[in-house]
């Protein structure tokens, strides 16, 4: 007779390099959810995966046990195909506050769950809640309800949605256990497949400025976590896109809305953010069989009526955005030479506006929802010396050092620059 492998077998098992058998993981990620799992032990199995790694059929075991620790989002009665969209997160990433509306105004249903901001990447969620009364929470019923109404919502994750995921990525953030990659995949596959939908598009951020620094990391992560919805029946496409530079001008909460609103209006915004959306947007319209185009989408005013329409249904007052006008910098930090900005680094723009209240240190820290950073000139733009660089908002008190570290992570150089890639690898459906 075989006995029950105990969670110390496990974990012996993954320190040893041995590969560990659907059970196992299943056995941990419940115990561990359940409670009969403690903390430690939980910990040591997480620290053995990082040091020894997993094998695919291990990352897809994981996955599912994650799965299964709540429900899976069910959208049947919202007709058509559903489309998902995530991002690893990075500096100035607002892709999906134009990405939602411009899909549903395509007609195409998306029922979005966001994250929170932590560290120097923000969050959806946190962006959206600088509208006043915005509301992010959203029961599973009311989430199909509205993408029913009006084709979209973007939401928080409800408490269903894989809760083994949140315990264990609570863990794996006071470890040393979050640069795992089959952890990182499992966690955002998880979820994600957890929400429903037939196509999961991942912007998958590379640079500076992202959780992963590396091109190989990310192609490797890429890879695994297309198999991974693979094996759940999902079509995943992946796109390895650049987070060197900061995503357009603003970096913070209530001026990230107004560049994504600026945007959905048709106005004059940063190139390198106007054509990543436009190349993520698309390439899902494409897939989806539609003949529709981004810019006709946004021309006639579909994208901003229906951006007014999921924030109205969430009840935000859309003239809060326009609002930001209003807002005044405690800062302008300015150009000691004349020349091109060749470059500005992500993390320093990231660090400085998490430093001026836009972002959360740790995760129950308060933001200030006009925090940030507003970048006057751009990548590969000329600017005189004394023109503005950058203006900063937010905390007053931390305006001479963020101004210091602002004037730093700008590059200046008498030659033009060539600006580096958007999209710098993509993982599209048809793999040869
Ligand atoms: N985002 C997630 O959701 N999980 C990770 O592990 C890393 C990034």
């Amino acid at each position: 007779m075989t006995s029950m492998p105990t969670i110390v077998e496990t974990i012996e098992a993954k320190r040893d390099g041995r590969e560990l058998t659907d059970e196992q993981i299943r056995d941990a990620v419940s115990g561990f959810t359940s409670g009969t799992v403690p903390d430690y032990q939980m910990s040591a199995l997480l620290m053995a995966i990082t040091l020894r790694g997993m094998t695919v059929d291990e990352s897809i075991a994981l996955t599912a046990a994650m799965i299964a620790s709540g429900n899976v989002l069910n959208l049947s009665s919202i007709p058509g195909t559903k489309f998902d969209k995530h991002s690893t997160g990075g500096v100035g990433d607002k892709v999906s506050l134009a990405f939602v509306p411009i899909i549903a105004a395509a007609g195409l249903p998306i029922a979005k769950m966001s994250g929170r901001g932590l560290g120097l990447t923000g969050g959806t969620l946190d962006k959206l809640e600088s509208i006043n009364g915005f509301q992010v929470s959203l029961s599973a019923e009311e989430i199909v309800a509205q993408v029913r109404a009006i084709g979209a919502c973007i939401c928080a994750q409800t408490d269903s949605i894989a809760p083994a995921d949140k315990l264990i990525y609570a863990l794996r953030d006071v470890t040393g256990t979050v640069e795992s990659i089959p952890l990182i995949a499992s966690s955002v596959m998880s979820k994600k497949i957890a929400g429903g939908s037939d196509y999961i598009l991942i912007d998958l951020k590379v640079g500076r400025g992202a959780f992963i620094k590396n091109i190989t990391d990310a192609r490797q992560l890429a890879d695994l976590m297309q198999t991974i919805g693979e094996s759940h029946g999902k079509k995943v496409v992946i796109e390895l896109t650049n987070m060197n530079v900061p995503l357009g001008r603003a970096v913070g909460n209530l001026v990230e809305v107004k560049e994504a609103a600026d945007l959905l209006r048709g106005g004059e915004v940063d190139p390198r953010l106007n054509a990543l959306i436009i190349h993520i947007a698309q390439g899902v319209l494409d897939l989806a069989g539609s003949d529709a185009t981004v810019q006709a989408i946004i021309s006639s005013g579909a994208a901003w009526q229906k951006f007014t329409e999921i924030v109205e249904a969430q009840g935000g007052d859309i003239g809060a955005i326009d609002r930001w006008d209003d807002v005044v910098p405690v800062e302008v930090v300015r150009a000691e030479t004349a020349g091109y900005v060749c470059d500005i680094d992500a993390e320093i723009v990231g660090r400085m506006a998490m430093q001026l209240g836009a972002g959360r240190a740790a995760k129950d820290d308060c933001i200030d929802p006009k925090a940030g950073v507003w970048l006057s000139a751009g990548v590969g733009e000329y600017v005189s010396a004394g023109g503005a660089l950058a203006k900063l908002y937010g905390d007053p008190n931390e305006a001479e050092l963020a101004a210091t570290n602002l004037r730093r992570a700008y590059r200046v150089s008498d030659d033009h620059p060539e600006l580096p890639p958007l999209v710098i690898d993509e993982f599209a459906i048809d793999r040869s």
